[in-house]
């Protein structure tokens, strides 16, 4: 009985510990401490884009070693990964933003943050040209930010290849507003579709979902669509059930090509059994305001262009160069074979420059454009970074100590030129940093029915599994890949809202 009642003691001490514990991490993420002014004689370092290879470089970067200048259109970081869930409701946009200027404010040093677009990147004059392109502007909405560094990571614009009618008439799906987009399109052909003597053709026309571009961001988009309508729209729209349908199409002869055969296999096999059309080995070749046209090949081997009607169109074939990339790339003759991005070397430096740097889908760095690539490059650099500023901090002591041994004589001399060999010492130690290098902990993707797919990398080599226990791994591996408690907790408050009450089918 003692015993239970000293455990019991255990427990309650423990418990109310690990509140205060929370508590207090609550309190401090609310209650920022003061922070350093930026210190005029320090380089400046502008960062370019809030996204996962700005936002890794940013949360690692010793702030007090720069002027830190961050300028980017979006003033929130994006969990990319769970914004097909938003498309349908089953994650609330806001639970994956995080707002840069909160985790900002809790850096050592201040960080200067400029909401605003980089329209023209002058290398030679070391100056950044930034416009406000919000709704609101003042006085200034134009001006130019000089940098002694600059690390670009504005990522990559939607891949259209010029193919007419794309922009008019199809939803992408990058951003908030294009997640936003969908959800509301989805809801309004749905009650478009039901509105009084609406001829069957028309109905059956509005009630297709059409997706192009079979990569991971297609698939998954098409899943959360499909289990949208399984377990909500048909229970709450009886009358859309019999016409309803999701369509994939691709140009390639499968979709997923990073994944393995057998994963690849198992994805197609169940959107087979989800009622998913795949339709590979169809070029979309043009897009008007109704319907798409595909070319593939008839029974005889014979190319044919077909007419396939929509309500709504899903644009997710990949990415292409922002402008202000392409005319950075423009101005390095180094750049000049590059077509992807900005080639960069093994330290992220922007080829044919010394004081730029590349992160994420906007560099070439022989990495596909991820957000795992991205991430693990930002926190390079900050590394990097850190280290040039110790290893400056180490020569400028070197140089006064030099000057200082010259002036001595005898023992004296002797000790400064012991604390010279230290130093030196140090500045090698610190100078031993070696190039970058990717980890691939794998691919993640969700397809549907709460199945997903993986092909991880474990110590024996690598590791593909589908299925409902991969969903669950999906599932707790992105909760904590989240950027902050807070996002973990709205996103398990989300998904335990969506199970219970089912997704919210009003268009707002
Ligand atoms: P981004 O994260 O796109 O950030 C670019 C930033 O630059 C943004 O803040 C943007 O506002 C800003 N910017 C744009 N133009 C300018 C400008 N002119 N001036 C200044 N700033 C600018 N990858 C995975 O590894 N796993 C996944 O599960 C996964 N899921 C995905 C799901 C979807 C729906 C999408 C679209 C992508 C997904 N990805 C995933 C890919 C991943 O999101 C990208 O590879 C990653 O975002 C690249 O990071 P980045 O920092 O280069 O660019
Ligand atoms: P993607 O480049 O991976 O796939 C685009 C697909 O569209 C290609 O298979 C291409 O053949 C097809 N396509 C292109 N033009 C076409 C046309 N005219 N008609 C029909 N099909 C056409 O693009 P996605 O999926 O947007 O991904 C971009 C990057 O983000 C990739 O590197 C991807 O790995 C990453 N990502 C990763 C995710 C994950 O790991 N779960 C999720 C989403 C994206």
């Amino acid at each position: 009985f003692g015993v239970l009642k000293w455990l019991w003691r255990l427990t309650y001490l423990g418990t109310f510990a690990g509140l205060g514990y929370v508590g207090y991490g609550i309190y401090i993420s609310r209650n920022p401490e003061d922070q350093a002014e930026p210190d005029p004689n320090k380089k400046t370092l502008v960062v370019l884009g809030t996204g996962w290879g700005s936002v890794s470089l940013l949360k690692k970067l010793d702030t007090e070693n720069y002027n830190v200048v961050v300028i980017s259109p979006r003033n929130y970081f994006l969990f990319t990964p769970l914004l097909p869930s938003c498309t349908t409701g089953t994650i609330e946009h806001r639970s994956i933003m995080e707002p840069v200027r909160n985790f900002l404010r809790h850096k050592k040093a201040s960080v200067k943050f400029y909401e605003a677009e980089a329209t023209k990147i002058d290398a030679a004059k070391k100056v950044v040209y930034i416009n406000d392109e919000s709704e609101v502007k003042g006085d200034s909405s134009a001006t130019e930010v000089p940098f002694d560094m600059l690390v670009v990571g504005v990522g990559a614009e939607n891949a259209t290849f010029g193919i007419k009618g794309v922009t008019e008439h199809s939803c992408f799906l990058k951003e908030v507003n294009d997640a936003q987009r969908i959800r509301k399109r989805i809801m309004d052909c749905c009650e478009t579709a039901t509105f009084k003597d609406q001829p069957p053709e028309e109905i059956k026309r509005l009630l297709h979902m059409v997706v192009v571009g079979g990569g991971p961001t297609g698939v998954e988009f098409a899943g959360e669509l499909q289990d949208f309508f399984e377990s909500d729209l048909r229970k709450w729209i009886p009358d859309i059930a019999d016409n309803f349908k999701v369509t994939l199409v691709e140009a390639l002869p499968t979709v997923l090509p990073m994944f393995s055969k057998q994963l690849i296999d198992y994805t197609e096999k169940t959107f087979d059994e989800e009622k998913i059309e795949i339709r590979t080995k169809t070029m979309v070749k043009n897009v008007t305001d109704k319907y798409i046209e595909a070319e593939h090949a008839d029974a005889s081997g014979k190319k044919v262009l077909e007419q396939i009607p929509y309500g709504l169109l899903v644009w997710a074939t990949g990415n292409a160069l922002r402008p202000v990339v392409r005319d950075l790339m423009a101005q390095i003759p180094a750049q000049k074979d590059s077509r992807r991005g900005l080639a960069v070397n093994e330290y992220m430096v922007v080829k044919g420059t010394e004081n730029i740097w590349a992160v994420g889908d906007c560099a070439v760095a022989n990495y596909a454009p991820t957000a795992q690539v991205a991430s693990q490059e930002g926190a390079f650099l900050a590394r990097l970074f850190n280290q040039m500023a110790k290893t400056e901090v180490l020569e400028q002591e070197l140089v006064q100590l030099s000057e200082e041994q010259s002036k001595k004589t005898g023992e004296e001399r002797n000790s400064v030129f012991a604390e010279i060999k230290d130093v030196q010492k140090r500045l090698r130690r610190v100078k031993q940093m070696g190039p970058f290098e990717y980890s691939h902990q794998g691919s993640l993707a969700y397809i549907g029915s709460e199945k997903a797919v993986a092909d991880i990398s474990v110590w024996t080599g690598n590791l593909a599994s589908g299925g409902t226990l991969t969903y669950l791994f999906w599932r707790s591996a992105y909760l904590s890949m989240c950027f902050s408690t807070r996002n973990r907790i709205l996103v398990l408050l989300d998904w335990i809202k969506s199970s219970m009450f089912g997704r919210d089918v009003s268009r707002e």
